[in-house]
């Protein structure tokens, strides 16, 4: 066996990859052919490390040392300076935003450090597409545990004693839904991984695919002894081209070294696994309409019960779980159910996996313990919020889920403290908001988004999503009129209460929330025909500040439609609201800061 001195660790997640990092690997590779270092250091291609901002990430090691931003150019410089010279490149080395000091190591960054990376505890570790480097890090052992010293009812009564919680939304106990699914009459049954991943700029799923797909196959393997299923499914969305190729890498993998397929681990027990792709319909990730999708139907919901566990797939007994449920499941078999129950809450157990987004230093993807308030996120993981503003709000739960204002930050995130403030988990997607966001339109976009994407199969959803929308559509505009917000709260109860599937029954929770948490917001625009957050076109007026216009004239040249006047040397100019087409165009380019957004 060769031993290499170093290895580079190199980000090959979707980010790092659409900032070049194959190039990197390919001209750090170059370079250590010609320093003659090719047989003493190898790169591996990784995961998402999660810090996707800073990519392309590259660690190395023995010593753990994190460079941010690497380019092909920076290749020669690692070889000859790093690994060579043995001296730490400190203009690649993490800068912290405040006290702008270099970090070197991963844990030392406050990102990493206030995290508990399980789930993604491979992601950055290893090469997705060599399952000898999954095997090393015990990855299958707990299938041979399970097939080789386990009945299935014993495995499901440990998932049940761990307290998972379905990562896909609903937090419903993944225990239980395995009993009812092993309880099921059927000669033939299904296991299917949820890997639709709709909700917009969420990306845990497909980080997870991406940097440990046989973490999810082998818990869907566990799965299929548990219940009786010897077939499963992954449905995952056709854009997500680079975890579909792992996937499909990853089991040809798999079934080459007998590890899905017939008699695994010489038990009997057969189980193999196939691929479908999704063609990205947010509805399609709901359980039914994914399970029709899967059988070449049309991608709608359809009632339930039935449930999936009884009458699933092809109508037989189907499991259906969500990719970050499934890849939790290895570890709760080697780690026993009490290590993972003494994570988290009472009544939310383990870590959970969030992609945090919008106004906040450090975006990224990152796995705290159940329970980690939203402050510790947002503040300490997240760096706070940037230029010196104050946080508004976070958007938690995705397009199903509400806006969580300053007075909940010290929430503890689990399933029933955030329902309790009118939010929810969700699959993990987390937008943070600060003072320039307007939450009426930031309503506005959450509803435009599941009206879009409702199938119609209902009415209160396709008519009543449709009818909130233009509501909301014209509070922003301006044209807002009293009574609106009544009628925004009676239309959003009845489309809660009477669609038939999850897509409607949540569709007006953004609206809700923010109502609940910003109904001073949504006065100021009905009311006073103003956007406090001046991000509403139509209520925003620029005007110039005669006292600090110098009459440079360089307002009136940016203006596309000549809607500033005014004699040049001689201030102030000014600006025709009538023609103004609110652009701000003007103001951005003001050499002055002469003019004012109102
Ligand atoms: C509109 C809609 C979209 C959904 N999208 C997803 C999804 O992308 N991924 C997912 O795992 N669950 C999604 N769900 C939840 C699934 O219906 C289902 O509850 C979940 O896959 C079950 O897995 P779990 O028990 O492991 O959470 C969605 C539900 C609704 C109503
Ligand atoms: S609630 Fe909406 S998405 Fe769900 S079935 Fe009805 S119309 Fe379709
Ligand atoms: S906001 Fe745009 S349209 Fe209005 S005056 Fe300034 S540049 Fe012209
Ligand atoms: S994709 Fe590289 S750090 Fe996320």
């Amino acid at each position: 066996m060769k031993i290499q001195r170093a290895h580079l660790l190199l980000c090959h997640g979707t980010a790092c990859t659409s900032s070049a990092s194959e190039a990197v690997k390919k001209a750090l590779e170059e370079e250590l052919a010609r320093s003659q270092l090719a047989e003493q250091v190898k790169v591996i291609p990784t995961g998402c490390f999660g810090f996707c901002a800073m990519g392309p990430i590259m660690v190395v090691y023995p010593e753990g040392i994190m460079y941010c931003k690497v380019k092909p150019g920076d290749a020669r410089e690692i070889v000859e300076t790093h690994l060579i010279k043995g001296r730490v490149i400190e203009r690649l080395l993490y800068k912290d935003p405040v006290d702008k000091a270099r970090v070197s190591e991963l844990d030392d960054i406050d990102f990493f450090r206030h995290q508990r990376r399980e789930v993604l505890h491979n992601c950055g570790h290893i090469n997705p597409e060599d399952i000898r480097e999954y095997i090393a890090r015990d990855g299958y052992l707990a299938l041979g545990q399970v097939l080789t010293g386990y009945k299935p009812q014993e495995v499901i009564e440990m998932v049940k004693a761990s307290g998972l919680r379905g990562r896909g939304g609903g937090g419903f106990p993944t225990g239980r839904k395995w009993e009812f699914a092993a309880q099921a009459e059927g000669e033939e049954k299904f296991v299917v991984c949820n890997a639709d991943e709709g909700d917009p700029g969420a990306f845990m799923d497909r980080s997870i695919l991406e940097g440990d797909p046989h973490a999810v196959l082998e818990g869907m393997a566990i799965a299929g002894y548990a219940i009786g299923a010897s077939k499963g499914f992954v449905y995952i969305r056709a854009e997500y081209p680079i975890a579909v190729e792992r996937l499909n890498i990853a089991i040809k993998q798999a079934r080459e070294l007998g590890l899905l397929g017939k008699n695994l681990f010489a038990s009997g027990f057969d189980f193999d696994i196939e691929l479908r792709l999704g063609a990205g319909a947010f509805v399609c990730g709901e359980e039914t309409a994914l399970l029709n999708s899967i059988s070449g139907k049309r991608g709608e919901p359809r009632p339930r019960p039935p449930f999936p566990a009884v009458k699933g797939l092809f109508f037989k007994p189907t499991l259906i779980n969500n990719v970050e449920t499934l890849a939790n499941i290895p570890r709760i078999i080697l780690k026993g159910p009490e290590w993972f129950a003494g994570i988290g809450t009472e009544k939310s157990k383990g870590t959970k996996v969030f992609a945090i987004a919008g106004k906040v230093v450090n975006t990224g993807l990152i796995e705290v313990p159940m329970g980690t308030t939203l402050r510790t996120i947002i503040f300490e993981i997240g760096g706070g919020i940037p230029k010196g503003r104050k946080f508004k709000a976070a958007q938690i739960g995705g397009p199903s889920g509400g806006c969580v204002p300053e007075a909940h930050l010290d929430v503890p995130i689990d399933y029933d403290s955030l329902l309790e403030i009118g939010a929810m988990m969700g699959s993990g997607g987390l937008i943070v908001m600060d003072e320039s966001d307007c939450m009426v339109d930031i309503a506005r976009f959450f509803l435009e988004f599941t009206q879009d994407e409702s199938c119609g199969k209902c009415t209160p959803c396709r008519v009543g999503t449709k009818r909130m929308l233009e509501i909301l559509q014209r509070i922003t505009m301006g044209d807002g009129r009293e009574g609106d917000l009544d009628l925004l709260k009676s239309l959003a109860e009845d489309i809660k209460d009477t669609s038939l599937c999850g897509l409607g029954q949540t569709a007006p929770n953004p609206v809700l929330s923010t109502l609940r948490f910003f109904e001073d917001e949504y006065l100021a625009h009905i009311l006073e025909k103003r956007c406090p957050a001046g991000v509403c076109a139509r209520l925003v007026r620029y005007e110039i500040i005669p006292e600090k216009c110098t009459a440079c004239t360089v307002c009136a040249r940016v203006c596309p439609v000549d809607a500033v006047t005014g004699t040049p040397k001689k201030p102030p100019y000014f600006i025709h609201q009538d023609i103004c087409i609110k652009c701000g165009a003007c103001q951005a380019k003001c050499p002055f800061s002469a003019i004012a957004k109102e």
